[in-house]
């Protein structure tokens, strides 16, 4: 008898610098995969892509972490930190149908492709701005500096933040993820000051509606659309929360990837200079391929068994937590043709990191839109733009569910 290879070790250090190996082992070893996380809570990992994306529109699983079987012991292991003691938990991923259904369809006009795109201009004169501040440095350190301001700034002008409380703003996203996974007083203690803000923002607003989301919101509110105030305030905090540390993810991971394979970073450059409807195509295939080669957001987040059921052979218990991860399932060699090779170009690319079914990202059109105005600009401006320290001292966050760079230091001729 051939000695079974033992388990790999999941969620250390040397395992969130490239977990790709060891969801390798997984999908063929233990496709559908029960594990004890860091917080103590045992979950069910989902590894394989048609599994993943059956587990994904399965309405058997459900978003509410009331139906958590642990629940009672695990108070605040899942979900997002510092959501419960801030009241903020009726929002779009917590919730099932038909309260689903109902919130979603307030904010979904707001992310049309067609409304999305009428921001272009802002999110590209933010780019530049922040490119602007260090381009004649000759360095920087591109989470910071550049990742995590512009989606910052981006959903507060969405939401209707007003300008002068937008770095109030990025101070308080900043504390939530630098203590992403940390202690979690430092989170709590910022989501409390965001829940504050937005309460107090929606009051203000209640008397000057404009034409940003929250003033929507108040809208739908006062139309008898069954919105309460805790709701469009719970909404606005899932759409900062949403948005903004998966497209710091898009730009750090795609930036990194790009940076690594100088064939194709070269291609997309050399498309870019020349210009035309032929860079376009290529920029839409390539940021698709970077959010499927190493996508933002590792595992989706929380589902709940609502009653047992079978998943990829394995049985799976009333209440028992079922984490789908994106990432191996976008590495699955039965999906996609070579998939440990970035191919800007890739065509057939249905890629599971926006999700899939009901849940499926809100914010797809705005995060592509920022993704390839970001990388587009960064590599037209900065040609030469490579990394500063080697790759073995580059430190990963350490959240669960997101996947994403500390720092990203790079150096290029100053401009
Ligand atoms: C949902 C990925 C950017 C707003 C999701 C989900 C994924 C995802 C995987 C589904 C999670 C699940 O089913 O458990 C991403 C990625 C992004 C991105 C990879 C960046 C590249 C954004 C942006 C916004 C946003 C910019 C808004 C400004 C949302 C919202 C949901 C969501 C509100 C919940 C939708 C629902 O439950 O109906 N996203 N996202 N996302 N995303 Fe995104």
């Amino acid at each position: 008898m051939h000695a079974q290879k033992p388990t790999p070790e999941l969620f250390g250090w040397e395992f969130a610098a490239d977990p790709y190996p060891a969801y390798a082992w997984l999908r063929q070893h233990s496709p559908v995969h029960r594990t004890t996380l860091p917080s103590g809570v045992e979950a069910w990992l989902v590894t394989r892509y048609a599994d993943a994306r059956q587990a994904l529109a399965d309405q058997r699983l459900s978003k509410n972490p009331g139906h958590h079987s642990e629940q009672a012991h695990g108070k605040g292991k899942v979900g997002i930190p510092g959501e419960r003691s801030a009241n903020l938990m009726t929002h779009l991923l917590n919730i099932d149908p038909p309260d689903h259904t109902r919130l979603r369809r307030l904010v979904s006009k707001a992310f049309t492709p067609r409304r999305v795109a009428e921001f272009e201009p802002r999110v590209q004169e933010l780019t530049d701005g922040l490119i602007d501040a260090f381009a004649s440095r000759g360095a920087a350190d591109l989470i910071h500096e550049f990742a995590f301001p512009l989606p910052i700034y981006a959903i507060c002008d969405m939401l209707g933040v007003p300008a002068e409380d937008q770095d109030d703003f990025r101070e308080w996203a900043g504390l939530m993820i630098r203590h992403g996974g940390g202690p979690r007083g430092g989170v709590g203690r910022s989501v409390k000051k965001i829940r504050g803000y937005l309460q107090d923002l929606i009051h203000r607003k209640r008397d000057n509606l404009g034409d940003d989301l929250i003033s929507g919101l108040i809208r739908a509110s006062d139309h008898g659309e069954h919105l309460s105030e805790n709701e469009a305030a719970a909404m606005a905090f899932i759409i900062l929360f949403a948005g903004f540390e998966t497209t710091i993810n898009l730009i750090g991971n795609g930036t990194l990837a790009l940076l690594r394979d100088p064939g194709q970073r070269g291609r997309l450059q050399d498309a870019l200079a020349t210009g035309g409807a032929e860079a376009d195509a290529l920029l839409d295939t390539a940021v698709e391929e970077l959010l499927r080669y190493d996508g933002p957001v590792e595992l989706a987040t929380w589902r709940f068994a609502t009653e047992p059921l079978t998943l990829g052979g394995q049985r799976v218990g009333t209440g028992e937590p079922v984490l789908v991860v994106l990432a191996s399932a976008n590495r699955d060699p039965e999906k996609f043709d070579r998939p440990d090779v970035l191919d800007l170009d890739r065509r057939e690319n249905q890629h599971l990191g926006y999700g899939h079914g009901i849940h499926y990202c809100l914010g797809a059109p705005l995060a592509r839109l920022e993704g390839k105005v970001a990388l587009s600009t960064l590599l037209r401006r900065l040609p030469d733009l490579e990394l500063a320290v080697e790759e073995d001292q580059l430190r990963w966050r350490g959240g669960l569910i997101m996947r994403g760079l500390r720092q990203l230091p790079v150096r290029f001729t100053a401009v």
